[in-house]
């Protein structure tokens, strides 16, 4: 069964038994408050159902679309920044060869990313490799007006165009953007690029199950129906107005854990392809709770890399951490270590073992030692790095989240202060308001 299971043991200790069960009764009553639509932020609630909403006409038209980006084409570039980018780049590169991009037969086009920094050698650079490159672009900014994909898209629209000609960049650009209204909406119509609508009650961080996220996928060969199908599957988990729900679980957990003074979470992996869904998770959840003063600080680390780098202060640092752990139960390959007959390395003691194996005991080693130098672990397991599981965790997370911003009393769904560098840069650039 591809569930999630969520082991809290490593952090009870820390924790008294009255503080979880207020943890769970807190979050029992956010999952209320989400699921019937009476908290702050309500009118951004579509993300909750997105799972059992769409239908097969809309995947089979996002996979048309995807084919025929994809046909001929080398590379894709995806214009976009925070939940317009971090979705699609943490499910493509959790799911894809480690080396694609140089892999001699793909089948699928590399998806490169833009405009989610303002990098002048790199949008250079990508421009260098999209001249020799039969290439494509998917533009996507649900506000049409974000500074970031602004200007890559100006400049990588304005090189398709002289590359191909107009009427070859109208198949080649592809628009994601509200449905009605904005800038880029305007572009696209002026244009003549194929759209999809990001619906208006799904804020951008909670929609990597829309268009947003599963155009990017699907050109990159993702299965998207199986990974739909995961979080349909967590959806009625997520939902389940029981403490047996894992979203729930995670949610009374760390929030009790915030309570007794653990200010900021390690979200770690132990899986190299998983480093961008923890830069997903940092966004979802630095912008849904940062908010009044209050909030766990996100952080990520990948282990065991980051053992030799943040392990020192984790076991020995400030008392402020808790650390959730993201374990694969299966990779998806095979590896084991063999026997050298003059043993000149000392490895000859894991001779036979599986290279997973060593990076099982690296985690349980790290938890052990964590633990004791008191740092409070959360495991969440999933089985296997896969669509279909990848699907639920994202919609697990989701809904921890939704459930969290309304126990610590802020609005989960609105990024006021994301506002406050725009008007800083805008003044310093002098852009009329
Ligand atoms: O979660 C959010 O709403 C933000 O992080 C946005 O996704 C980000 O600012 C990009 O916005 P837009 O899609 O409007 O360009």
């Amino acid at each position: 069964m591809n569930r999630i299971h969520i082991d809290l043991t490593g952090a009870e200790r820390f924790v008294s038994a009255y503080e979880l069960e207020e943890g769970y009764a807190g979050a029992l009553d956010a999952l209320k408050v989400l699921m019937d639509g009476s908290g702050a932020g309500n009118d951004f609630l579509g993300w909750l159902r997105i799972p059992q909403l769409v239908t097969a006409e809309e995947i089979s038209r996002l996979k048309e679309v995807a084919d025929d980006l994809a046909a001929g084409i080398d590379v894709v570039v995806v214009v976009g920044i925070g939940g317009s980018y971090l979705g699609a780049k943490a499910v493509i590169e959790a799911l894809s060869h480690s080396f694609n991009a140089l892999l001699p037969n793909r089948n699928h086009p590399l998806v490169l990313f833009a405009g989610q920094n303002i990098g002048e050698d790199y949008l250079s650079e990508l421009m260098e490799l999209m001249h020799v490159r039969s290439c494509a672009c998917v533009v996507i900014s649900k506000s049409g007006t974000t500074t970031e994909p602004a200007i890559a898209f100006r400049l990588i629209k304005k090189h398709i165009e002289e590359k191909y000609g107009k009427k070859e960049a109208q198949r080649r650009i592809v628009a994601i953007t509200d449905p009605s209204k904005g800038a880029l909406r305007k572009v696209a119509h002026r244009e003549g690029y194929r759209t999809f609508g990001i619906p208006d009650d799904v804020g951008g961080r909670f929609s990597v199950l829309t268009p947003v996220g599963l155009l990017p996928m699907a050109i990159a060969g993702i299965d998207i129906e199986a990974l739909m199908e995961g979080a349909r599957m967590q959806l009625e988990q997520s939902l389940t107005p029981a403490a047996v729900n894992p979203s729930v679980q995670y949610a009374a957990m760390r929030n009790a854990l915030y309570r007794s003074g653990k200010a900021v979470e390690l979200l770690a992996n132990f899986h190299p392809k998983l480093h961008f869904v923890t830069e997903w998770w940092k966004q979802l959840y630095g912008e849904s709770e940062g908010k009044e003063g209050r909030g766990i600080f996100p952080a990520g680390v990948d282990f065991t890399t980051d053992l030799h780098s943040l392990g020192q202060y984790i076991q020995d640092g400030q008392r402020i951490l808790m650390e959730t752990v993201l374990s694969v139960m299966q990779p998806d390959r095979t590896l084991r270590i063999e026997t050298e007959a003059d043993d000149a390395d000392g490895l000859n003691y894991l001779a036979g073992r599986r290279v997973d194996e060593c990076n099982k005991m690296a985690e349980l080693g790290a938890r052990k030692a964590h633990i004791d130098g008191g740092v409070p672990n959360i495991r969440i397991e999933i089985p296997r790095l896969d669509a279909h599981c990848l699907g639920a965790l994202l919609y697990f997370f989701e809904v921890a989240c939704g459930i969290s911003g309304y126990m610590l009393g802020v609005n989960p769904f609105d990024q006021p202060g994301v506002e406050a560098y725009k008007r800083e840069m805008f003044a310093l650039l002098g852009k009329s308001v």
